[in-house]
C-alpha cells in the first residue's frame, strides 16, 4: 500500500458535457468522488492523500467557472470539516493563499487548526497550487535564511530544500494518479514526483469511485520500484 497518494482530479468538464450539462455541473458531481477517495484512503491505511483541486493556471478559465469553483471550495470546507475531524483526518490546504478572499483564508486556517492534531490521515488540498511556485517558494525561504545569516548557501541539500516545500515532513510521494485521460503533470507536485509511480486512467473524475481507486492501488502493487538499481538487486 502506498503511503502517499496524490491525485490530479481531471475530467469534470467533459463528464458534464457528455451528459449535456454545463461544465460546472461536473465540478459539483466531483465532490462525491473527493468524499469517496478520502474514505478509501482512510480505510486502507494510506497516510497522506494530496488532491489537486485548483491549479495556479486555472485562474485563466472563464470568471464564472472560477467563481463556481471558489464557491464550491468554500461550501465543501464548511460542510465537510466536522466529519473529517470526527474521522481523525488532518486537513491542510497547500498552495498560494494570497489570492483567496480573506474570509476563505480564515476558514482554511480554522479548519487546519481544528484538525491539526489528527493522525489517521493527512488530507492535503492543493488550491492555487503550482509545482514551480512550490519550488520557488522553498528557494525563497532558504534565501531568506541565508540573508539573515542563519544558513550558508553551501549548506543547501536536497533534504533541506525538501523541508521548505508545502508537503514537508510527510511521507514521500509514492503514487501519482491522473484521471481524465491526459498524460501530463500540469504543474502539480514537480519536485515530489521525482520517483513517484505514475498512473493514468481515462476514467473521468466524477466517475472515480472506490473501485477505481482500488484498481490504481492494484496497479501500483505490481510495479517494481528500482530507484536506479537493477531489478535483480531489488529482488534480492
Ligand atoms: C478538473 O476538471 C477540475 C479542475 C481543473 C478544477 P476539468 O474542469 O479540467 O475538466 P475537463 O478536463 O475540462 O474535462
Ligand atoms: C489540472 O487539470 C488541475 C486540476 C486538476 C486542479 P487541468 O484540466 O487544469 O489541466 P490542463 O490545463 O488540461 O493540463
Ligand atoms: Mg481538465
Amino acid at each position: 500500500m502506498p503511503k502517499h497518494v496524490a491525485i490530479i482530479m481531471d475530467g469534470n468538464g467533459r463528464w458534464a458535457k457528455s451528459k449535456g450539462k454545463i461544465r460546472t455541473f461536473g465540478h459539483k458531481a466531483g465532490v462525491e468522488s473527493v468524499r469517496a477517495s478520502v474514505k478509501f484512503a482512510r480505510q486502507n491505511g494510506i497516510q497522506v492523500l494530496t488532491l489537486f483541486a485548483f491549479s495556479s493556471e486555472n485562474w485563466n478559465r472563464p470568471a464564472e467557472e472560477v467563481g463556481v469553483l471558489m464557491d464550491l471550495f468554500n461550501l465543501v470546507l464548511s460542510s465537510e470539516v466536522k466529519k473529517l475531524h470526527k474521522n481523525n483526518v488532518r486537513l491542510k490546504v497547500i498552495g498560494d493563499k494570497s489570492r483567496f478572499a480573506p474570509k476563505l483564508v480564515q476558514k482554511i486556517a480554522d479548519a487546519e487548526a481544528l484538525t491539526a492534531e489528527n493522525d489517521a490521515l493527512v488530507l492535503n488540498i492543493a488550491a492555487n497550487y503550482g509545482g514551480r511556485w512550490d519550488i520557488v517558494n522553498a528557494a525563497k525561504n532558504l534565501a531568506e535564511q541565508v540573508a539573515q545569516g542563519q544558513l550558508q548557501a553551501s549548506d543547501f541539500t536536497e533534504e533541506l530544500f525538501d523541508q521548505q516545500t508545502s508537503v514537508a515532513n510527510l511521507a514521500e510521494l509514492d503514487l501519482l494518479i491522473r484521471t481524465g485521460g491526459e498524460h501530463r503533470i500540469s504543474n502539480f507536485l514537480m519536485w515530489q514526483a521525482a520517483y513517484a509511480e505514475l498512473y493514468f486512467t481515462d476514467t473521468l473524475w466524477p466517475d472515480f469511485d472506490e473501485q477505481a481507486f482500488q484498481l490504481a492501488i492494484d496497479d501500483f502493487a505490481e510495479r517494481q520500484r528500482r530507484f536506479g538499481m537493477t531489478g535483480e538487486q531489488v529482488a534480492s
